[in-house]
């Protein structure tokens, strides 16, 4: 569904992503894991279309990720460092304002259903400046999925989260995942990409260091791989 090839992205005479090859299956749930400044933000920046590759290629059914910017734009849902949300204004006018972008259809209803999902509807009418970091990451997770995307690009979600957050979160991913949707997820948090993630590839350097399957939330697992290609550890 998602083919990377020989992907590069140079910076400021800075090789940030130096040639990465990935192919993704609909469905897959991706865990991308790497130490700071590794490269795994600017990749999913590249998939989101923020950022134009320095070379290589993104096709996404398809389609070029370059040439059919518009018709492959809509399958993903982001969520990025920030939460790109509106501080002035509510949940409720932020989602409806980011769904009629998307052209969603009865998109109040739709914003009302998110906001009760992520566990905020006593919030619903009140400035998002006034909300706390783990309150607007949950918001921001609305927002990314709001237009029901069929690719989810997640950066650090579960940063900020209370442990009834990380719950709502790994639920709308999987419940996501059910209806086909493919999730790639930037974490430094290896329990959650245990929990919820089939697939696992390290990024260092700029590479796809390790790429591999995980079943039934094999967590030493995890660590032992990430220490034996990160840490040096065997
Ligand atoms: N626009 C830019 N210009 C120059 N260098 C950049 C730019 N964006 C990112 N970089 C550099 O590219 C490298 C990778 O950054 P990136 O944000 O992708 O890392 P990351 O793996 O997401 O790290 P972290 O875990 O800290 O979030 C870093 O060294 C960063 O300084
Ligand atoms: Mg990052």
């Amino acid at each position: 569904m998602i083919e990377i090839k020989k992907l590069v992205k140079q910076a400021d005479n800075k090789l940030i992503l130096k040639g990465i090859d990935l192919s993704i299956k609909q469905g897959e749930t991706v865990a991308i894991l790497g130490p700071n400044g590794a490269g795994k933000s600017t990749l999913l920046k590249v998939m989101a279309t923020l950022i134009k590759p320095t070379s290589g290629s993104v096709t996404i059914n398809g389609f070029d990720l370059k040439k059919d910017h518009f018709k492959v734009k809509k399958l993903f849902g982001y969520l990025p460092h920030s939460s790109l949300l509106y501080d002035q204004y509510t949940p409720l006018e932020n989602l409806v304002f980011f769904g009629d972008l998307y052209g969603v259809k009865d998109v109040e209803l739709r914003a009302r259903e998110l906001v009760k999902e992520v566990g905020l509807s006593f919030f619903i009418n009140e400035p998002v400046k006034n909300f706390s970091r783990g309150m607007i990451q949950r918001i921001a997770i609305a927002r990314a999925i709001i237009h029901d995307p069929k690719i989810l690009l997640l950066d650090e979600p579960h940063t900020g989260l209370d442990q009834g957050a990380i719950s709502i979160l790994n639920n709308v991913i999987l419940s996501m995942k059910e209806k086909g949707c493919t999730t790639l997820m930037v974490t430094h948090d290896f329990k959650q990409a245990a929990e919820i993630c089939d697939r696992i590839i390290i990024v260092k350097n700029g590479r796809v260091a390790e790429d591999f399957k995980v079943r039934n939330n094999q967590l030493d697992f995890v660590s032992k791989k990430y220490q034996l290609q990160v840490e040096g550890v065997s």
